[in-house]
């Protein structure tokens, strides 16, 4: 596929990162312990036993990533605040050093040319708010009030964009009810109180934002699944829009002010939803933009047996390093769908990307990762499609700026343009990156 079509020059080119999983100095200038140290200290949850201590360091080399970042000729860049790194016991007693990190590397970033884009939570939960409860208690979506309001005040003069949570399906299902993730229980009701108190966490931070009169740009970023039927028969088109309902609608509904999908709740009628008086007013708080993050795309077939009456179907694309299909459709599919679900505001792109198991060049100076490059130019040619539909995609943040942390499985997935050698944290551009470069320059046309 070739649209022949040029991105405009205002389209937002940006890289997205998580404090975990780069920035290392893990119990440096007060930081306290997040959910995730103590997950990686939990035997068989994380690849290898490894840590978030050092991750690529980016607390220290900070500076050397904006100049990486400037010499690619990004527009932005995403990355999220550690809450305990900035409150250690995720409230009451802040810590100045941790708000000095993320002056200076919002100031590094703007004095190069570079838009902060800021994510207030990537899953890295104070230890001590989960010792309280976690996600599934009220108060830890109460105590993000606070957090976010020292956030905005502290860097709310620069930072004009705002993401509330980072996908939240993870941060409940993926970490509540299959256990991959921090802190990796596996109870259903916890689960789907973490799916409120994060709804809620969220709406909470819009309140305080538009109550404060902050100047900018808030939204937040959910991984929505929008499986493809496994044939277009009208069974197999049901089972996939059923099949959004939990994974998607349940973030993405309250949002909107429909509230929690019906179908779901009444598929799972032994789950209470911990809703109090006005949360849900709360949650549907207006956003400016959506964020979206997409990796892969299933497909799902009716079947009557199951559950809410579908299941997984098999499909047939080449895979990444993660086992993940290869699968741009599914893009293009989503993008429409987020814009028909989403009243026509504007859409980012905030993850997108691909692992490789990339092998720096015999005399160490580069990395051949054409795969990364075919994954990339056909996310694009969709993104360009779905522009050219009106689409009101402004802008994509390719995941990820350099290899790092890839949670449960610690180093052993590259996901960077930089190559990472944690073996002496050396950054090495990959073919990719300059790939990148030129897409941004606006020299490849889709
Ligand atoms: C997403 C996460 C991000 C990264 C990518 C590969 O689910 O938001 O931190 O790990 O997957």
């Amino acid at each position: 596929m070739n649209t022949g079509y040029t991105f405009s020059k205002d389209f937002l080119w940006g890289t997205a990162t998580a404090s975990f999983q780069v920035e290392g100095a893990a119990w440096e200038d007060g930081r306290g312990a997040s959910i995730w140290d103590t997950f990686c200290r939990t035997p068989g949850k994380v690849a290898f036993g490894h840590t978030g201590d050092i991750a690529t360091d980016q607390y220290h080399r900070y500076a050397e990533d904006v100049q990486l970042m400037r010499e690619l000729g990004l527009g932005a860049y995403r990355f999220s605040v550690a809450w305990p790194r900035v409150f250690p016991e995720g409230h009451g007693t802040q810590n100045p050093k941790g708000f000095d990190y993320y002056n200076r590397l919002v100031d590094a970033l703007l004095e190069n040319g570079i838009q902060p884009a800021v994510t207030l939570f990537h899953w890295d939960l104070p230890q001590a708010l989960q010792d309280a409860g976690g996600w599934p208690v009220r108060e830890t979506a109460l105590h993000f009030e606070a957090y976010a309001r020292a956030v905005f005040d502290a860097l709310g003069d620069r930072v004009k964009s705002w993401i509330t949570l980072n996908e939240p399906w993870c941060a409940s299902l993926l970490s509540h009810l299959i256990g991959q993730h921090a802190p990796g229980l596996q109870d259903e009701q916890l689960a789907y109180q973490s799916i409120h108190h994060l709804n809620l966490a969220h709406g909470i931070a819009m309140k305080v934002f538009r109550d404060g009169g902050y100047d900018g740009q808030i939204g937040t970023t959910l991984n929505l699944s929008t499986p493809r039927p496994a044939t277009s028969r009208d069974e197999d088109v049901l089972a996939a829009d059923r099949a959004a309902d939990r994974d998607s609608r349940m973030f993405l509904d309250p949002l909107f002010g429909r509230g929690y999908p019906e179908r779901h709740l009444a598929a799972v009628p032994r789950v209470k939803m911990p809703i109090h008086s006005g949360d849900m007013e709360l949650i549907a708080t207006p956003i400016d933009f959506i964020g979206m993050n997409y990796y892969n795309e299933r497909a799902v077939a009716f079947d009557p047996e199951a559950p809410e009456q579908f299941r997984s179907a098999p499909a047939y694309y080449p895979v990444t390093h993660m086992e993940w299909p290869i699968t741009p459709q599914g893009l293009y599919r989503q993008l429409h769908w987020v814009h028909e679900q989403t009243g026509g505001i504007p859409i980012y792109i905030t993850e997108n990307g691909c692992a490789q198991d990339d092998q720096l060049s015999a005399e160490g100076t580069r990395v051949h990762d054409t795969g990364r490059i075919d994954y990339l130019r056909s996310h694009f040619q969709v993104c360009a499609k779905a522009i050219q539909d009106g689409v009101p995609l402004k802008g994509y943040f390719l995941w990820s700026l350099i290899d790092n942390f890839e949670w449960a499985w610690g180093y052993t997935r590259r996901f960077g343009i930089v190559y990472c050698d944690y073996t002496d944290l050396r950054r090495v551009p990959k073919d990719s990156y300059y790939y990148y470069r030129e897409v941004i320059a606006g020299h490849e046309p889709f």
